[in-house]
This record gives structure tokens, sequence and C-alpha cells, in this order.
């Protein structure tokens, strides 16, 4: 039997569900049950109705979805995959802008800890990002942990004051995007997408900004891209889209994201770890911040 029958075999037997991030590896993407971005990967966490949600992403993600279906055992089969963006926002520095900041509402990236988000008012993916700030009462924003998609959210909502917290917060695998790489693109005859994490000088030469989810909503417009995100997203676009061509750049790897192997995937089916627990008490906070975004997207 080869490691993916294993897999299919063992997943029907303990009555388990694989959910993948757009980043995984092509051979992830292929065994897993259902692949999307950050929004529809929690969406469709709330209605998971097997036993066991085998989780290929990153550690946010994993926890977003213990803590929409608490009842559920959420494993990770990577327990390092973590998210270098996630981890530059501590709670500890939400509770001390919010003593700067009394008037301001705060707005977490789902790219955050659990920790985190039990300290925020609500919580936004970079699908939802500008319609969950103008939804609020509040014209000032602190938000955090991407000053990357802090400033692609103010140019579109100039009447709100954005605040990035912290300062500088960014996604590395990101920031290695230079505006050449639209630019020569463009110049190659390619429609050239990018995801509001780039920062706001190669943004400015893109012609649509989306998040992985709206890169796939996107592809019917052009025969030909050039994908500015995680290497791997061109995979799900190709496996969608095979008429189409899609220009990947291979200098973007989410090296979180590649933890996750076929033989993690199956370890983690056979032993049932490393499984997600948080405490009641920042499940509870963190639900309602994720919560309350949830019924901005239905
Ligand atoms: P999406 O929500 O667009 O899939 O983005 C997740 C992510 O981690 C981007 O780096
Ligand atoms: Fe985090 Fe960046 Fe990896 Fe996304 S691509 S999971 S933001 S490190």
């Amino acid at each position: 039997m080869t490691v993916q029958e294993e897999i299919i075999k063992l997943k029907k037997e303990k009555n388990a569900i694989i959910l993948a991030h757009n980043y995984e590896p092509p051979e992830i993407q292929d065994i897993a049950d259902f692949t999307g971005d950050s929004l529809e990967l929690a969406l469709r966490a709330t209605d998971v109705t097997e036993d066991i949600i085998i989780f290929c992403g990153v550690l946010f993600m994993a926890e977003t979805a213990k803590i929409l279906n608490p009842k559920k055992k959420v494993i990770l089969p990577a327990e390092d995959a973590g998210c270098l963006l996630a981890d530059q926002l501590s709670a500890e520095m939400i509770k001390s802008a919010r003593e700067e900041y009394p008037d301001a509402e705060v707005v977490l990236y789902v790219n955050s800890t659990a920790e985190s988000k039990a300290y925020a008012d609500i919580v936004c993916t970079s699908a939802n990002a500008i319609d969950v700030v103008k939804s609020l009462k509040s014209d000032t924003i602190l938000f955090g942990p991407d000053s990357n998609l802090a400033s692609y959210v103010q140019g579109n909502l100039p009447d709100k004051r954005i605040i990035p917290l912290p300062k500088g917060g960014n996604c590395p695998v990101h920031e290695v995007f230079t505006p050449d790489d639209a630019i020569s693109s463009k110049d190659r005859g390619y429609t050239v997408i990018c995801h509001p994490e780039c920062p706001a000088e190669v943004r400015e030469h893109c012609d649509i900004i989306a998040s992985t989810g709206g890169m796939m909503r996107n592809a019917e417009l052009s025969d030909r891209w050039a994908v500015m995100t995680e290497k791997d997203m061109v995979y799900r676009l190709r496996t969608e889209y095979p008429g189409k061509e899609f220009l990947a750049f291979e200098k973007a790897v989410c090296k979180d994201m590649k933890k996750i192997s076929l033989n993690a995937v199956l370890n983690s089916l056979k032993s049932e770890t490393p499984e997600i627990n948080l405490s009641r008490g920042v499940m509870k906070r963190a639900e309602s911040s994720i919560r309350r975004m949830i019924e901005l997207s239905r």
C-alpha cells in the first residue's frame, strides 16, 4: 500500500477529515478533503461533522479550527509549523497599545496567536480585512500584526486611522518580492496578482490584490498570470485551471507550511497527535472575536 492509500484507509476508519491551506505542498493538497484560504478553512471548520480534523497548515489556522469546533480533536501533523508573522505580536503588546489608544478598536489578522486573539475586538483575514474595518464604529483602529495588510486597508479606507501593531510587522515570505518582479512580469505579458501581505511599493505595480482564495476566484479574468505569493499557490491554480499559465516565484517559500509531509500526516492519523489544546479562557475570548468576523462574512 502507498502512503497515500494508507492515509485514505486510516482516515475512513478514524472518521477524520483533512483540511489543507493553499500553500501546502502538492502531495498534501492532493490528499486533502478541502483546500482553501484562511477564511474558507475557518468557515469549513465550523461545520465539520467528523471526529478528527487533520489540519495541514500552520499553528494559528489549527488553533482557529479548534476554537470554532472545540469538541473535535484537531491535529497539526507538524508540531513546530508556526507562522513568523504571528510570532511578532504578543498579548502584552496589545494590552499596552490599548492603554495608549483607549478609544481604538483592535483588529487582529487571523495570522496571530490564539492568546493575542483573546485581546482583540474582532479578527479578519486577507479576504475580508477591508469589510471588517469598515464595519467598526471607531475611527481609530489598532491593526496587527501585518503592517503591509494594515497599509492596504488604510489605502482603501482613508477616513479611518489605522495604526499598525507592531510598527513593522511583516511576513518574510512576502517581503522577498520587489517592484521589479511585478514590472518585469507585466513586460512579459502576464497579468500580475499579489497578496496584500506584499509591501506597498510592490502592490502598487500589481493588477489585482487578493487573498489566496481571491486568487482562485479571479483566475477566470486572464490566461497568463504572475502569482506573487507563496510558490505552491500555483499548484492549486494549475489544478483548477489546467488551460491557463501561472508563473510561480520560487524564492517565496513558507518553510512552516512545508513541514507537513505525507509521512507526518500518516503518523498523526495513527497516533492522533500532536493535538491542539488551548486553555478554556483563551478559547472563549478568542472565539468571540473570530465569531464576530464570521457573522460578517456569511
Ligand atoms: P490567505 O488567507 O490569503 O490564504 O493567506 C494566509 C497566509 O498565511 C498568507 O501568508
Ligand atoms: Fe505566516 Fe507568511 Fe507563512 Fe503565511 S506565508 S503562514 S504569513 S510565514
